[in-house]
């Protein structure tokens, strides 16, 4: 295969080496994109500026921003009107339609916000006391009620174990080590303890052969339904300047991938178009990452409502944190999980595999060893702080 960019061409294979150098990729929630070597330093920045803050709740924030969520798009708004109170509403125009067309991986991502957001309140010594959908919710689409108004309370607490884990929490898209299986012993330190949210994994060969397959086939799915895997590439980041002045999506950048971007071999139309380079490398890279998954876990929970969708965020975030406080990397592959017609059979069978009869699947992720990547982009704190 080749592309003609700018009167020459690369050959594939040319392209995978001068890609490969030790760059290779970080694999997007639905496809694959390639990891920061040099990440821009704008884009970072809330991760060093964490905990700068006197103001409890903007203590509190400058950490929750720092929370994992789909394709980073980072759906969180707060209202800091009322004195002592944080009103967390979603960004309607941070949703994905065609992945997530109810909102619930959404609405996970709010919940691991929200427990990001406890736990680091804590640390400030404060109790925070949340409810949830004060003005109720809808199980179509989250629209733009709040979805919690948390009260913070200064209390004699002590400060969550899971605090010191918030800078070091990682979701790492990358090969695991294959000589460092996972002890089964292990899985018992990695419960997250949320009410109503049920944690499971598994590291016996079979089980895991079974749900890389599934997890294959469903990535398939979603990277050759056009809907879907435009929605991914839409959300590409190319390169440095795109990264700075949008930090959130699909970073895609780091050496020699800008030089790729900038001579116009790498580019959106390239990466969405079956039969191209680019979307090729897409697919040649992400196998191998997949292959390299010695454990997975889940979370399910009985019911599939609003409340449990911010359930299994809390609880996907502390599970995040556990595994980075016991030297674990956690990707999370959610293709199989999602709602969309292409995707039902894989949902079907995910659900067959990992579900009691009735459950839903909330997360599931990949478990094993990895060195840790490097942080990803980040809106600042007062950009997701509404003003009147
Ligand atoms: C609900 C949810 C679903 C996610 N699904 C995927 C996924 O399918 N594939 C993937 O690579 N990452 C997935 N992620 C991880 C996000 O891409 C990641 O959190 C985001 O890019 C920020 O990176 P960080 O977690 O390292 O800070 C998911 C995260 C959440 C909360």
């Amino acid at each position: 295969m080749t592309v003609e960019k700018t009167g020459r061409k690369l050959s594939r294979r040319n392209f995978i080496a001068l890609a490969g150098g030790g760059v290779v990729l970080a694999v997007g929630a639905g496809i694959g994109a390639f990891s920061l070597t040099r990440t821009p330093n704008a884009a970072l920045a809330p991760w060093a500026q964490a905990g700068q803050y006197t103001e409890p709740r903007r203590f509190a924030l400058s950490h929750a921003i720092l929370a994992p969520n789909a394709h980073n798009l980072q759906p969180w708004m707060v209202d800091l009107s009322e004195p002592g109170i944080v009103t967390l509403l979603p960004d309607p125009t941070r949703r994905l339609p065609a992945t997530d067309p109810f909102d619930r991986q959404l609405t996970i991502s709010l919940g691991c916000f929200l427990e990001q957001m406890t736990i680091a309140a804590s640390a400030a010594g404060y109790r925070v006391e949340t409810e949830l959908f004060p003005e109720g919710s809808s199980a179509e689409t989250l629209g733009d009620r709040p979805v919690a108004r948390s009260r913070f309370i200064e209390a004699d607490i002590a400060t969550d174990p899971l605090f010191a884990q918030i800078p070091h929490r990682r979701s790492t898209k990358d090969a695991f080590d294959m000589q460092q299986p996972v002890a089964a012993s292990l899985l018992g330190e990695l419960e997250p303890e949320v009410s109503g949210i049920r944690f499971d994994g598994t590291v016996e060969q079979a089980r895991v052969d079974r749900l890389r397959t599934l997890i294959w086939e469903a990535w398939e799915t979603e990277y050759s339904t056009p809907a879907a895997h435009h929605e991914s590439v839409g959300l590409m980041r190319l390169g440095k300047t795109e990264i700075n002045s949008n930090p959130d999506g699909i970073s895609v950048g780091g050496m020699p991938l800008e030089a790729l971007i900038s001579t116009g071999v790498v580019t959106r139309e390239a990466l969405a178009t079956p039969g191209t380079m680019a979307y090729q490398a897409g697919i040649d890279m992400y196998q191998p990452v997949l292959e390299a998954t010695p454990a997975f876990v889940w979370l399910t929970s009985v019911d599939n409502t609003r409340e449990s969708h911010i359930s299994a965020g809390r609880a996907w975030l502390r599970l995040n944190l556990l595994t980075t406080a016991n030297g674990l990397a956690l990707h999370p592959v959610s293709q199989c999980l999602q709602e969309y017609p292409e995707m039902e059979p894989h949902y079907q069978s995910a659900h067959q595999l990992l579900a009691q009869e009735g459950d839903t699947v909330q997360m599931l992720g990949r478990l094993g060893y990895a060195a840790p990547p490097p942080p990803s982009p980040r809106w600042s704190l007062d950009d997701k702080i509404k003003h009147a």
